[in-house]
């Protein structure tokens, strides 16, 4: 199998389920900047990694844009982020709906891995945006339990980074 891992990362959660995937599939591990479309085409098989801001996986738009290039491979999509694997409607429809307007191609499968938010480490950009956010649902006079989760989720202060979670995408890889 000819395969590649492109990953693109602010704190290092995405890197380090790259670099675990990349070890368990013998695949080379990239970083997004580092590599062009045109290089891509070399591979069959792509995974690509991206934190999750506001619900976009970050850089994936790198694939979806071109994806008519990359059609005949198997793509794999993973992301990382704070909300608990257990809360499907946010990964199963949000997250599709913001990332993949017109549905997710057929040869694209999506995985969701839970990543690592240490406040104290936040740019000052990104601790303010958390702060308007949980603002902005702690106003709402009867927030939805989405809404709920997501001011919950502002204050997650921890490493949830799991070697377990990539077991499924390997199957997928592999298979
Ligand atoms: C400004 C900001 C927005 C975030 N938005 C989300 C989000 O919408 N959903 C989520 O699950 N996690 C969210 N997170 C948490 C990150 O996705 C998580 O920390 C991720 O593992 C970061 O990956 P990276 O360090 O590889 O970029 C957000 C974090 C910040 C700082």
């Amino acid at each position: 199998m000819n395969g590649v891992v492109i990953y693109k990362t602010k704190y290092g959660s995405t890197k380090q389920y790259a670099l675990w995937i990349g070890e368990e599939l013998g695949f080379k591990v990239v970083e997004a900047k580092e590599i062009t479309i045109d290089e891509l085409e070399d591979y069959d098989t792509i995974i690509y990694g991206g934190g999750l801001y506001a619900e976009v996986i970050n850089g994936a738009s790198f694939i979806t844009k071109n994806i008519d290039r990359l059609k005949d491979k198997k793509i794999a999509i993973y992301s990382t982020g704070i909300t608990p694997l257990d809360c499907r409607d946010y990964y199963d429809k949000y997250v599709i709906e913001k990332n993949f307007k017109t549905g997710v191609p057929e040869n694209i499968r999506i995985f969701n891995f839970t990543g690592k938010m240490i406040l104290e480490e936040l740019s000052m950009v990104h601790r303010a945006a958390l702060k308007s956010l949980k603002k902005i649902m702690a106003s709402k006079k009867e927030p939805t339990e989405m809404e709920k989760l997501l001011i919950e989720l502002c204050d997650a202060d921890g490493d949830f980074s799991d070697k377990n979670q990539i077991g499924e995408l390997i199957e997928y890889i592999k298979g």
